[in-house]
C-alpha cells in the first residue's frame, strides 16, 4: 500500500509513524509536517528527532506555519511546550535533515506520479489537504483515499463540541469534507475504544533498547494525561486509523454526511455527523463507529516491540 503521512508530532503521531514503519507492506512515500500540537518549528524538530532516533529514511517535508485563516491554537497546554512530554529521557538531537520546505508541492508531485494509488493519512490539522485541493481540484481524484484522525460523532476533546485537529483549522476541515475526496474519518468516538495504560509502557520498556526506553518514557507521559483525569487508560488517537489500514476487520464504518461548524460560539470546529443517509442527506464520508480495542492494542504492542527491538 502506497502511503503519505501528514502529521503534527505529538507523541501519538510518533506512535502512528512507528506502526507504519513496522509494516514492510506499507510503502511510505513521504511525511509532511504541519503546525498543530505545537508551532511548526517544534513539530518539525520533533519529526526530525523521531526520524533520526529510528534511522528511518522517509523524506520529511516542512509545511504550513499555521491554519488557513483563523488564529493558531495548539495542544501544548496538554502535551507540554514541546508537544512531546516525557517522564525522563527526551528525544535526542536530530541528525536527519528536511527534504523540502514545500510539503504541499511534495505531496502533489507524489500524487501526480502515482495517480489513484496513494492513501493519504492525515493525523493533524487538515491545512495541507485543504491547500492541495484548492490548488489542484483534480487531486481529489488522484488521492486513492483520505484517512483522517479527526472529528467525532459525539463529544469533543479540545472543546466540549470539537476535536483538536478540526478545531485547529476548522475552515480547512470544512473545505476537505466539501471537496468530494474519498474520506474515512476516525473520530474521538472510535479512538476512545482503543486504550493504552502503564502495563503497555512496561511491556515496551522491557524490549530493552535505548530507543525503547526513550519511547516508553514518552508513552508513560502520554498515559499520565489520563491519570490527571483520574483515569487509568488513555485513548489512542493517531495510531487507530493505522490499525484500520492493516486490520480493517476490527472496525465498523458507516456512510455519513459530515459538516464542520464554522460559526458556533460554543461549537466551532464540531463535526456534525448525520448518520441517516441517504434519507436525510447524501454521504460525504465513511465514519468509523466501532473498534475491537483489545485486539487492536495487542497488534500495536507486537508491532511496536518489533520497531523498538532493533538495537541502535
Ligand atoms: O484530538 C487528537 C488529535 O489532536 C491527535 O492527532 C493528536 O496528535 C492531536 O493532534
Ligand atoms: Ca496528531
Amino acid at each position: 500500500m502506497k502511503l503519505w503521512l501528514d502529521t503534527d508530532p505529538g507523541f501519538d503521531d510518533w506512535m502512528a509513524w512507528a506502526l507504519i514503519e513496522s509494516m514492510p507492506e506499507m510503502q511510505l512515500l513521504g511525511v509532511s509536517v504541519v503546525a498543530g500540537n505545537a508551532p511548526l518549528r517544534q513539530t518539525l524538530s520533533n519529526a526530525l528527532r523521531i526520524k533520526s532516533l529510528h534511522g528511518w529514511t522517509t523524506a520529511v517535508h516542512a509545511g504550513s506555519e499555521g491554519p488557513l485563516s483563523q488564529a493558531q491554537v495548539t495542544a501544548q497546554d496538554v502535551l507540554g511546550d514541546h508537544a512531546m512530554a516525557t517522564i525522563e529521557r527526551p528525544l535526542p538531537a536530530a541528525s536527519a535533515v528536511l527534504a523540502s520546505t514545500d510539503a504541499v508541492l511534495a505531496l502533489s508531485e507524489a500524487l501526480r506520479s502515482n495517480p489513484g494509488e496513494i492513501t493519504v493519512l492525515a493525523i493533524g490539522p487538515l491545512t495541507h489537504l485543504a491547500q492541495l485541493l484548492a490548488q489542484s481540484p483534480q487531486a481529489a481524484k488522484q488521492i486513492r483515499q483520505l484517512v483522517i484522525m479527526g472529528g467525532s460523532t459525539d463529544r469533543g476533546n479540545a472543546t466540549p463540541a470539537a476535536e483538536f485537529n478540526f478545531l485547529a483549522d476548522a475552515q480547512a476541515a470544512h473545505q476537505v469534507f466539501e471537496s468530494g475526496v474519498d474520506i474515512r474519518m476516525f473520530g474521538l468516538n472510535v479512538c476512545r475504544q482503543v486504550l493504552v495504560g502503564h502495563e503497555h509502557v512496561a511491556r515496551l520498556r522491557a524490549t530493552g533498547s535505548n530507543k525503547a526506553h526513550i519511547f516508553a518514557d514518552h508513552l508513560a507521559a502520554y498515559v499520565n494525561i489520563a491519570a490527571r483525569r483520574q483515569a487509568a487508560y488513555m485513548s489512542v488517537y493517531d495510531p487507530t486509523p493505522v490499525a484500520w489500514l492493516a486490520n480493517p476487520q476490527w472496525f465498523n464504518l458507516q456512510p455519513a454526511r459530515v459538516d464542520i461548524e464554522l460559526q458556533g460560539r460554543w461549537t466551532t470546529g464540531m463535526s456534525v455527523c448525520e448518520l441517516r443517509v441517504p434519507d436525510k442527506a447524501l454521504p460525504n464520508a465513511q465514519v468509523a463507529m466501532t473498534a475491537q480495542g483489545p485486539e487492536i492494542m495487542a497488534w500495536m504492542m507486537r508491532q511496536l516491540e518489533q520497531v523498538l527491538t532493533c538495537h541502535r
